[in-house]
């Protein structure tokens, strides 16, 4: 029996790797360490409430109190970290708050297991892993022109998250240079798929399409993310904790890079077909360009050929295939959105974010 911690494990990216890992293993049991913010949801996981090899702990990764008890109670084998402020928008209107999590948060969480780490025998020392989830927001904005980030490409973090996710894996690195600490560090493209947060431009289109509300479109929509299907992600993940090399970085994309307007159009397309009889059809009339983000970074783009070579990962999911599969779910989830969409936090974000934002001519 393997023992895993995950941080954050409550949220989109999270739970979906947790559902991934006991569906697909018999060997490996999980303690998911969540401080429940906005953005995790025990929802994701009532499904695991009575099963013995999940175990979750309400806390916060600043809690060393907390971290301790863990450490002390459980035979950790391998951390995964994803527990982080996620939110680009909410970074520029918050930005101390991703400082708190994003770096001091990991900066506790790496004192304590890298304690616990140095307490334990030289066989489990060895096979131990921490792999933190990072962003290809680390890298900055390509131009059109410019090839798809490398592990080698260096950092320009632009907005108060790519900022505090870039500083949070140089403290991730640090670690292994200095205390040989066996880290790995992922960076991933934009995700999407089931349990996301309906803040995220994905989720946030297909229920605002389904219930007939305008469809914002920041600046001329012509901005590239390189669209990762969760499931395909938490492959990646579970094959760069079993195969991967202690100190390195591997990228992971998803193969698809198109502007923001067409993934827009996609889904309006998609959900034409799933409810021929709304009378919201078509949905792309919905769509509305509204006043840019700040710093909006233009393009991503993950060159994934390393993890590719070495450790024969690649993604399985087309954009269009991806997107069935997620339209689908949010469909046939309607309790799980609207729950959210109900919350008073929720709503009080959305008039934050969007209310005088106005349209823009395009
Ligand atoms: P999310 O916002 O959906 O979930 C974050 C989770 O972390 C939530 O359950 C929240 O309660 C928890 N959390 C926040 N602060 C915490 C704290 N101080 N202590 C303990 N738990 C805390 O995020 P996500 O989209 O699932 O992203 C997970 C990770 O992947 C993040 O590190 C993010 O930077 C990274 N990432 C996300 C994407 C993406 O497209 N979603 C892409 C690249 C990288
Ligand atoms: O690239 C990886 C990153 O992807 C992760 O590190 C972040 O945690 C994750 O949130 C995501 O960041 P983005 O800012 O790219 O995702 P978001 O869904 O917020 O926006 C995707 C694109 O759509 C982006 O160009 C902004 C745009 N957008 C977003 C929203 C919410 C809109 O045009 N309208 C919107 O209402």
């Amino acid at each position: 029996m393997k023992n895993i911690l995950v941080t954050g494990g409550a949220g989109f990216i999270g739970s979906n790797f947790i559902h991934f890992i006991l569906s697909n293993t018999t060997d490996i049991h999980i303690t998911n360490l969540d401080a429940l913010t906005y953005a995790g949801n025990p929802e994701n996981l009532s499904d695991l409430k009575f099963d013995s090899r999940y175990k979750f702990i309400h806390g916060n990764i600043n809690n060393s109190q907390i971290l301790d008890g863990i450490f002390q109670e459980t035979p950790i084998d391998n951390i995964i970290h994803f527990a982080a402020e996620s939110h680009v928008d909410r970074s520029i209107t918050d930005p101390l708050l991703f400082i708190q999590t994003n770096i001091l948060g990991t900066a506790n969480l790496l004192l304590h297991a890298k304690r616990y780490w140095t307490g334990l025998d030289s066989q489990s020392k060895s096979s131990f892993r921490f792999l933190h989830i990072s962003t290809d927001e680390v890298f900055g904005s390509l131009k059109i022109e410019e090839p798809a980030f490398t592990e080698n490409t260096p950092y320009a973090p632009n907005s108060p998250y790519a900022a505090s996710k870039a500083s949070s894996d140089h403290l991730v690195r640090s670690y292994f240079h200095t205390y040989d600490f066996p880290v790995i560090i992922t960076n991933c493209s934009n995700n999407y798929g089931s349990y996301q947060y309906p803040e995220k431009l994905i989720p946030l289109v297909i229920s605002n399409a389904v219930n007939g509300e305008s469809l914002p479109i920041y600046g001329d929509g012509k901005q590239i993310r390189d669209w990762l299907y969760v499931q395909d992600h938490c492959e990646a993940l579970y094959t760069v904790l079993q195969l991967g090399t202690p100190g390195e970085s591997y990228n992971i994309g998803g193969n698809n890079q198109p502007t923001n307007l067409e993934v827009v159009q996609m889904i309006c397309k998609i959900l034409d077909e799933f409810l021929p009889g709304t009378k919201f059809i078509p949905h792309a009339n919905l769509i509305e360009f509204v006043k840019d983000r700040p710093g909006h970074d233009r393009r991503y783009a993950m060159d994934i050929t390393k993890i590719r070579q070495e450790l024969g990962w690649q993604p399985k999911e087309t954009l269009e295939s991806g997107l069935h599969k997620t339209i689908r779910w949010y469909l046939d989830n309607k309790d799980w959105i609207n729950t959210t969409l109900g919350k008073e936090a929720h709503k009080n974000w959305l008039t934050q974010n969007y209310e005088g934002r106005g349209e823009e001519d395009k």
